[in-house]
This record gives C-alpha cells, sequence and structure tokens, in this order.
C-alpha cells in the first residue's frame, strides 16, 4: 500500500510536470496577445484573423489570413517573431506587413504569437 501511495505521487507529479510543460510551450500569454492583436493587428489581419479587416482591401498583396492553419502550421514561432518584429521586408514578403519592433515589447510580440496559435489558427508549428 506504502509503495502503491508513492508510485501514485510520483505518477501524479510526472504528469503534472508533462501538462505544465505541454502549456507552457508557448513562451507568451495568449489573452494579453489578444489586446496587442486587436490594436495593432487586426485593422489589416481582421477580428478573426482572416485577412480581412478594414484596411484590407486597399492593399496589394492582401495581409495574411492568419486563421488558415494549412499555412499558420507551415511556420515556426521564430518566423513569426521576425516578421512582427522587423516586418515583411525581412523575410522576403511586402513592406505592407511593417516592423512592429518600435511599438511593441519582446514580452507583446510573444503575447501575440501566443494568441495566433492558441485563438487564430488553432494551430502549432508541424514540421513537414
Ligand atoms: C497595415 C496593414 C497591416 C498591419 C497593421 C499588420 N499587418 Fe501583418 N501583414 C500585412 C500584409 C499586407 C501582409 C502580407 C505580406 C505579403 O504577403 O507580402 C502581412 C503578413 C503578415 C504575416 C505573414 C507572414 C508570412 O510568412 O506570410 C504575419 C505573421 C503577420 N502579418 C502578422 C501581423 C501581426 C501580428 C500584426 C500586428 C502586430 C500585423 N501583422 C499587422 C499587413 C498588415
Amino acid at each position: 500500500m506504502k509503495s502503491f501511495i508513492l508510485f501514485a505521487t510520483v505518477m501524479v507529479l510526472f504528469l503534472g510536470i508533462g501538462v505544465n510543460t505541454i502549456l507552457a510551450a508557448e513562451k507568451g500569454d495568449a489573452a494579453k496577445g489578444k489586446t496587442v492583436y486587436d490594436n495593432y493587428c487586426a485593422a489589416c489581419h481582421g477580428p478573426e484573423g482572416k485577412g480581412d479587416g478594414v484596411a484590407a482591401q486597399a492593399l496589394d498583396p492582401k495581409p495574411r489570413d492568419l486563421s488558415d492553419a494549412a499555412f499558420t502550421s507551415t511556420v515556426t514561432n521564430e518566423h513569426l517573431y521576425k516578421v512582427i518584429d522587423e516586418g515583411g521586408p525581412a523575410v522576403g514578403l511586402s513592406p505592407l506587413m511593417a516592423s512592429w519592433g518600435g511599438m511593441l515589447s519582446e514580452a507583446d510580440i510573444n503575447d501575440v504569437i501566443a494568441f495566433i496559435r492558441q485563438d487564430v489558427c488553432k494551430c502549432k508549428y508541424e514540421k513537414k
């Protein structure tokens, strides 16, 4: 009985750590990221990330549909960080995707990435 309790305790700890590691996979805080997104990104990328924000009509190329998991699961968080921090040209895209590094802190950018992953595309990076 004693050894069973020990075993159970170890399993609970082990599973607890496992779950925490999974939840902590994103560095950022998605709830805070939503505020960043609504303030700085939604005008172009749209309220749900579909690339249909109020300003999108006037843009060519169109803002990326970030809700499209078929796309968003193919790019790493490092890629997302670079585009958001340094702007489209840093990864060979249009300068219409501005660089936000001057306005957003590192934490803001990690938060917005967490929001994109958790609530916009509901996807993780999947290595192909
Ligand atoms: C002024 C409009 C505008 C705003 C505001 C804007 N974007 Fe973009 N974004 C674009 C456009 C246009 C593209 C597509 C560029 C291209 O395809 O060459 C783009 C592309 C992207 C991409 C795709 C990168 C890729 O590899 O295809 C990401 C990610 C992104 N934006 C995130 C954001 C985030 C996060 C914010 C808010 C911090 C933001 N954008 C704000 C216009 C905007």
